[in-house]
């Protein structure tokens, strides 16, 4: 006796690409258009049951793939379906985690790979904000907080966005989350009604357009152009509005590439937001204190008649090198806070009482997070300086010099369309970045997984040594693809 469920799961053709979905996790080696492998939940485990046949069919749209699986157990067998929400279908996993883990994974087997793709500061968490944590636990302070954080932190965020901003919030008007990543998705949610358009300038933070998905609301990609600094064209911008564009979601300074809007093209695209009644903004402003003189960070909140429709986001986890503490807030008028809110309490409650307090140690650091942070910047600026001369002089690579954050998104496209033996062709970022693993032993992130197949994304939160060494293995392996120039 054995009974079958089915399943949709979504599939790129991706060499990277690994699913896991509850109670099961399978690994999609698209070269041999197979599973690698795959392990049922401990539940089927329980009731004695293992896996007799599987089955997969890619299906006409080549999007998705159905699978059968027949668990068949000694004395009876039990029919598990295997369907997935339409909306999980709709997201794609992340391509930075992957590949992340992927190199993670060579690295463990004791392969040198160097891993710059990861977005997040080499630097530890500041002393005085480790001990703050510390001393929160020791002092007991591990209970519930108030769903929208402690008045303390609250307090201390309102003074920050005073001082370093030139805005005005209550503590009201502001909720702290697990990880500005948690504040950003709250936010689509709570916005977005099914059928609205959220405007996305490209290259874009990978996680955007999944969260527009999330929300059953269309993402509109804004394509942007390396010669113009990958800045967005307020023409462009103009041109895509209609009544269904519920939100617009600016990122500066800019992951992956490093651009910061100046403070003048901020107030003409505000003009235009101005315009549209409907339209609300998410500013993303996570990277603002690493961010390289004479560049200057403006909050989109503080331009006039923005502070109405805009929900300014930031964090903790790269300025202060907290990735792992998991803090970011919301700050915005009060009806969209609360509406996050309301989400955040049948989510996941407040975020972790200990980080909080650490997180009022990290804004007790003074103006920009003082001379810690100031030291921080100073490093990445100088790897900056460095990937920007040596890949600046690599034969047909083209790179517009980022202003902030930690990114180098390079394009590399000139190396497109070559056919190398036994690997096969590199027919974009995705191949060129499976090469550069395979052959020099380099992690770096597709920039197709950001909007832009052109570009690969280097982070450069590494040290200069690492960074120099990665940069000769990248360059000997780019040689490879260029035949030699007779003479
Ligand atoms: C542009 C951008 N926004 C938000 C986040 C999320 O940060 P957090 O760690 O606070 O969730 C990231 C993290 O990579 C990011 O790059």
């Amino acid at each position: 006796m054995a009974a079958a469920a089915s399943s949709s799961l979504q599939f790129t053709s991706s060499g990277f690409n690994r699913l896991a979905f509850s109670g099961q996790s399978l690994s999609f080696d698209s070269d041999s258009q197979s599973f690698r492998s795959l392990s049922f939940s401990s539940q089927l485990r329980r009731l004695g049951l293992s896996i007799k046949v599987w089955d997969s069919k890619r299906k006409e749209d080549s999007h998705s793939l159905s699978t059968v699986v027949r668990a068949v157990g000694e004395s009876y067998s039990m029919e598990v379906d295997q369907t997935l929400s339409p909306r999980v279908n709709s997201v794609k996993p992340s391509k930075t985690v992957a590949i992340t883990d992927q190199a993670t994974a060579l690295a463990q087997a004791g392969v040198p790979v160097i891993r710059l793709a990861a977005g997040e500061p080499d630097f530890d968490t500041p002393s005085v904000i480790a001990e703050a944590g510390i001393n929160a636990i020791r002092q007991g302070y591990t209970r519930y907080t108030p769903n929208a954080g402690t008045t303390e932190l609250r307090s201390a965020i309102c003074h920050k966005l005073k001082e370093e901003n030139g805005l005005t919030y209550t503590p009201d008007q502001i909720l702290v989350s697990n990880g500005a990543k948690q504040s950003i998705v709250q936010a689509v949610l709570a916005v977005c009604s099914p059928g609205d358009e959220v405007l996305i300038p490209a290259p874009f933070w990978v996680s955007y357009p999944e969260m527009a998905r999330l929300a059953d609301a269309t993402p509109v990609i804004l394509p942007t152009q390396i010669s113009e600094s990958f800045l967005l064209d307020p023409k462009l911008l103009e041109s895509k509005l209609s009544e269904k564009s519920r939100l617009l979601i600016l990122c500066s300074p800019s992951n992956p590439t490093g651009s910061v809007y100046p403070r003048k093209l901020l107030e003409e695209i505000a003009a235009i937001v101005a315009r549209h009644p409907r339209l609300l903004v998410i500013s993303d402003e996570i990277y603002e204190h690493i961010i390289y003189t004479p560049a200057s960070h403006t909050s989109f909140a503080s331009l006039p008649g923005m502070w109405e429709r805009t929900l300014t986001v930031n964090g903790f986890s790269k300025a202060f090198a907290m990735t792992g503490w998991r803090l970011g807030y919301l700050a915005g008028p009060t009806r969209f806070v609360s509406a996050c809110g309301k989400i955040q309490s049948q989510f996941t409650s407040g975020a972790s009482s200990i980080s909080q307090k650490a997180a009022v140690a990290a804004l007790g650091m003074g103006y920009a997070g003082g001379e810690t942070v100031a030291n921080m910047v100073k490093a990445f600026r100088e790897r900056r300086d460095f990937l920007v001369k040596s890949f600046g002089e690599l034969d047909g690579v083209k790179i517009s010099e980022p202003q902030g954050a930690f990114y180098l998104f390079v394009d590399f496209s000139s190396y497109y369309g070559v056919e190398v033996d036994g690997f096969g062709a590199i027919n974009g970022s995705e191949a060129l970045c499976r090469y550069l693993l395979e052959k020099a032993q380099v992690a770096l992130v597709p920039g197709d997984a950001f909007g832009d197949d052109t570009c690969i994304r280097i982070s450069y939160a590494a040290a200069l040594s690492t960074l120099q060494a990665a940069f000769e293995r990248i360059k000997q392996a780019l040689v490879l693809l260029r035949p030699p120039v007779p003479v």
